[in-house]
């Protein structure tokens, strides 16, 4: 608290171990007020890990986490929402049976109800709604408020998914690859959205494989690799740090001596 500037979240020491595992091995980091952190590194590097120990959906083996000071550890799923912690996962499931709108008003009425069951039964509520049409309007799609979501494209899911998030009023918002799937035109207009979110005043941390649309709207890389924090600072410096090079261009960085950046950009997903 007597810090001059406290970190929005500090991550210290934190390990995951799933069995024999180590997901997560002894990684510190915090997230400042009003950051965008791009959190990037390999397939398996432990990001989603990092995610799921932040907002609870796994324990930390070892290590804290402390949100504006306040420890995190043992605390429920649903009391780290209402502390301020949003996730929108990799994968996009929206409630089929509901209208666009339907889903983020349930997202808006969990805020204050914590039970799925009785949200749903407060879904018509004029407030919940508002709530739910202005977050439709935030990421760029009002105009599918009243449609169903079965019949709606990635792009529009992944922003529906983002809408139910933002719904919970985070102070934290953690984006788990929210470019996967897109195609260039459609990341790079997510990108802007995701930004967009930031300069309104929401901290997020983005775990993107699409490193040139990290690098396009980061202000702060974390680079994990392996379960290790390997890098962390200014985004080109970071991608420029032969550690960096080398994870991604698994472990032989100086015959990538003479390739450029841009093809370290392993644009668009996942490499096998
Ligand atoms: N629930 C689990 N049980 C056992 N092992 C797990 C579990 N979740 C993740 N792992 C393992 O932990 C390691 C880190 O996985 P994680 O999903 O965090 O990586 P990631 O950086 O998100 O990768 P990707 O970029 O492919 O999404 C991997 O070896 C993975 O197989
Ligand atoms: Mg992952």
């Amino acid at each position: 608290m007597s810090k001059a500037q406290q970190a929005l979240l500090s991550v210290s020491e934190v390990t995951v171990r799933f069995g024999g595992l180590t997901a997560i091995d002894s990684v510190s980091f915090d997230v400042h007020p009003g950051e965008l952190l791009g959190l990037i590194g390999p397939n398996g590097a432990g990001k989603t890990t990092m995610l799921r120990a932040i907002t609870g959906v796994v324990r930390a083996t070892h290590g804290e986490v402390r949100l504006e000071g306040e420890k995190l550890n043992g605390l429920p799923i649903h009391k780290r929402i209402r502390k301020g912690l949003s996730l929108s996962q990799q994968l996009v499931k929206p409630f089929r049976e509901i209208s666009v709108l339907d889903n983020v008003a349930l997202a808006a009425g969990m805020d204050r109800t914590r039970s799925p069951m009785k949200a749903l039964l407060r879904v018509a509520q004029d407030e919940e709604a508002a709530i739910g049409r202005a977050m439709l309007e935030r990421v760029g799609i009002g105009a599918y408020a009243d449609q169903m979501p079965g019949i709606q494209p990635l792009g529009v899911l992944k922003r529906l998914e983002m809408a139910r998030a933002l719904a919970l009023k985070p102070k934290l918002l953690l984006l788990d690859e929210p470019l996967a799937g897109l195609n260039s035109k459609e990341a790079r207009a997510l990108a802007d959205t995701i930004a967009d979110i930031n300069h309104q005043g929401v901290t997020i941390i983005l775990i993107e494989h699409n490193l040139g649309e990290v690098m396009r709207i980061c202000q702060r890389l974390v680079v994990l690799d392996n379960g290790r924090k390997i890098a962390s600072g200014e985004p080109r410096a970071v991608m420029d740090d032969p550690a960096v090079r080398s994870a991604y261009l698994g472990g032989d960085a100086d015959a990538s001596e003479d390739t450029q950046r841009p093809a370290l950009a392993v644009a668009g997903g996942h490499h096998a």
